[in-house]
């Protein structure tokens, strides 16, 4: 048997087997007020196989959001809306944790009631976001110039990180996931290209570092660093910011992660998105920095999945767009069945078209 299908532990929670399902942003939370609702507890609650369902990107503040109608979790109203999808999911069997998201530049000042997106620098910025039209259609905008957060603000961001912990366990998660990845925000005070601070945020890969660690050391604060995991992108090109230092910010992220002894780390992969294949021997070089739970994604399929596992270079697999498309995708891929084609004009926005409509194999 596949180590893929064998139990792990994460933190001090044990998740029955390695298909993890990778965070989703589909953009049906209901408006006003970015509130969880039945139509996403369906959806996760017939995904709840999955060793670990991470949730689709959740903002952590009002000002984290950069998309229409994704959820946050800093209102009374999101946490129960939450309470409601992770007791559904425990019931089923599932474990589920929260990736908590900021996406800084990515955003506009419509979902802002027009303030700027905030960055580490207001560096002219021409990538892509999407926003729904009065009709509800998915329409894709530019995205401002940012505003550069002042140094005097990072405190409270920290606290809003913080708090929006506090919040997940409050509604039920088993684990948070800081999303440090993708270009959003911690990723751009990370990278060179979007970071030209000159205070303590800024210059030497330490300074630019620090922000998403103060993040990290907080929310270990306030709920334990067995229950945080960390999502980082660290070669490729996403949302506007390409990786230009081979990964080596990456690779110090996670050794003071390793230090910290955190639950997991999850490595976002580049060629899903047009990038190259990661190298193994970039792999070697994280399994050296981060001795821990390391959790893959990106074109993710069986063979990929076994065959990095086997070498000792992740512990367990996220797969994105197929368990979009396959509710019972760990059976499915534990049995060598065939697996459902997903639909991506129904990826983001919408109703249960292309969402809970998916149809497991016990249903056939
Ligand atoms: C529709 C869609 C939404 C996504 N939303 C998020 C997100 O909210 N957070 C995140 O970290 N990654 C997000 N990703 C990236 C996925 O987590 C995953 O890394 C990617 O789909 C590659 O895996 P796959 O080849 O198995 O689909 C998204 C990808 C897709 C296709």
């Amino acid at each position: 048997m596949s180590t893929l299908f064998s139990p792990l532990s994460i933190g001090s929670t044990k998740l029955a087997n390695r298909v993890l399902m990778a965070p989703l942003t589909r953009m049906r939370a209901t408006a006003p007020g970015d509130v969880p609702n039945d139509l996403m507890r369906d959806y996760y609650v017939q995904r709840a196989a999955a060793g670990l369902v991470i949730s689709e990107g959740t903002q952590i503040s009002p000002e984290g959001k950069g998309y229409a109608d994704t959820p946050g979790i800093h209102s009374p109203e999101q946490v129960a809306g939450w309470r409601s999808i992770t007791d559904a999911v425990h019931a089923a069997g599932g474990v589920i944790a929260a990736q908590l998201w900021h996406t800084g530049r990515v955003g506009h000042e419509s979902l802002h009631d027009g303030a700027l997106p905030v960055s580490a620098s207001a560096l002219e910025f021409r990538s892509r976001t999407s926003l729904k039209d009065d009709e509800g259609t998915v329409v894709r905008a530019i995205c401002p110039t940012p505003r550069a957060l002042e140094v005097d603000e990072l405190p409270r961001l920290v606290d809003d990180y913080r708090r929006s912990a506090r919040n997940a366990v409050d509604a039920g998660f088993d684990l948070v996931e800081v999303h440090a990845a993708h270009g959003y925000l911690l990723h751009q005070f990370l990278a060179e290209a979007s970071n030209q601070r000159t205070d303590g945020y800024g210059g030497s890969l330490e300074n630019r570092a620090r922000l998403l660690l103060e993040v990290v050391d907080a929310i270990i604060d306030e709920i334990g660093a067995d229950r945080v995991g960390v999502r980082i992108s660290p070669v490729g090109s996403f949302n506007g910011l390409d990786s230009d230092d081979d990964g080596e910010a990456g690779l110090y992220v996670a050794r003071a992660l390793a230090d910290r002894d955190i639950a997991f780390l999850h490595l976002s992969e580049p060629d899903w998105a047009g990038g190259p294949a990661l190298d193994d021997e970039f792999r070697t070089r994280l399994r050296a920095a981060f001795p821990g739970v390391i959790v893959g994604a990106g074109n993710y399929d069986l063979a990929k999945a076994e065959r990095l596992l086997d070498a000792g270079h992740i512990d367990a697999a996220a797969f994105g767009r197929s368990f979009i498309a396959n509710p019972d995708l760990p059976t499915r891929l534990e049995a060598g069945l065939p697996l459902n084609a997903p639909t991506p004009e129904t990826f983001y926005g919408g109703d249960h078209e292309g969402y809970t409509d998916y149809p497991a194999l016990a249903d056939a």
